[in-house]
């Protein structure tokens, strides 16, 4: 069951448990090199293996990524069939490695409008590394908050029919219980590259007490150097959770 951070104050580690990644920049890296912004793209998917094999290393338990949001649609069509190249690409090339990293692959989304093909390879690569537990590794495609706070609760009011007529009877725990990650703790670091200090629909309930991480360093740019600054600059972070620093401070030493 999942642990809510705003009812309850979540055990936290100066490494953190669960990361959340918003692979941001790709476009304008490909621009600074008169590249088109698909070559960003495509070097992106590096940064992707580092960033898997870094958090294997450091000791995170789940990294999720956020490779395609439910408004990137709105993008060129030549960019969004590019995308979904690379994401069927991926899938072929790279479970072989998740697996002897093992490595557990999920990918959370509205996945009803991939092609075919790609659905299939999703449902492959899950089953496949499904047995794996070194490092949950989740990637967001056709993911939006608001759509998982949706969905969650019509899945809710479905499974408990009751809820409609004693509303009253509806908690947190409950809803939580439903959304696409409901197996995974909260992310504790959430890093967003590319310069924009904004959440984009991302993980937006699961985010309520998340530590938030913005640099200006382009995503095809960004290695194991910039995210182990990432993890210094966490944990030097003081997690109160609603409490006074004092309180922390007491705590830490029980
Ligand atoms: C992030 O890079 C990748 C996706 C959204 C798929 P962008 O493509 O958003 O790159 P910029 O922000 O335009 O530089
Ligand atoms: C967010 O990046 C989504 C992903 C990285 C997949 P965008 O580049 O689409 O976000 P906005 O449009 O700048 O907010
Ligand atoms: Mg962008």
């Amino acid at each position: 069951m999942a642990i809510s951070s705003t009812k309850d104050v979540p055990n936290t580690s100066a490494t953190p448990e669960h990361v959340a990644i918003i692979m941001d920049g790709n476009g304008r890296w490909a621009s600074q090199r008169f590249l088109p912004r698909t070559a960003g793209h495509a070097k992106g998917v590096q940064s992707v293996r580092r960033a898997v094999e870094t958090c294997g290393n450091a000791g995170v338990r789940y990294l999720t990524l956020f490779a395609f949001s439910s408004e990137n649609w709105r993008r060129p069509a030549d960019e969004v069939s590019l995308l979904m190249r690379l994401f069927v690409q991926a899938l072929e090339r790279e479970v072989s490695r998740l697996q002897e990293q093992g490595v557990r692959l999920r990918v959370v989304g509205d996945l009803s409008p991939f092609e075919p093909k790609l659905q299939e390879l999703i449902l492959q690569a899950q089953e496949s590394t499904a047995q794996n537990d070194a490092l949950h590794l989740t990637i967001a495609a056709n993911y939006g908050g608001r759509w998982d706070i949706l969905q969650a609760t019509r899945r809710m009011l479905a499974a408990h029919p009751e809820l409609a007529a004693h509303p009253d009877q509806l908690d947190e725990q409950l809803l939580s219980n439903y959304l696409s990650m409901a197996w995974a703790p909260e992310p504790d670091l959430f890093i967003r590259t590319g310069g924009e200090q904004r959440i984009s629909n991302f993980l937006i309930w699961q985010l309520a007490y998340t530590e938030l991480f913005f640099t200006d360093c382009y995503w095809p740019d960004f290695g194991e150097a910039e995210l182990r600054q990432a993890f210094d600059w966490y944990s030097t972070r003081e997690r109160r959770f609603g409490r006074t620093s004092a309180q922390v401070y007491g705590s830490a030493k029980t």
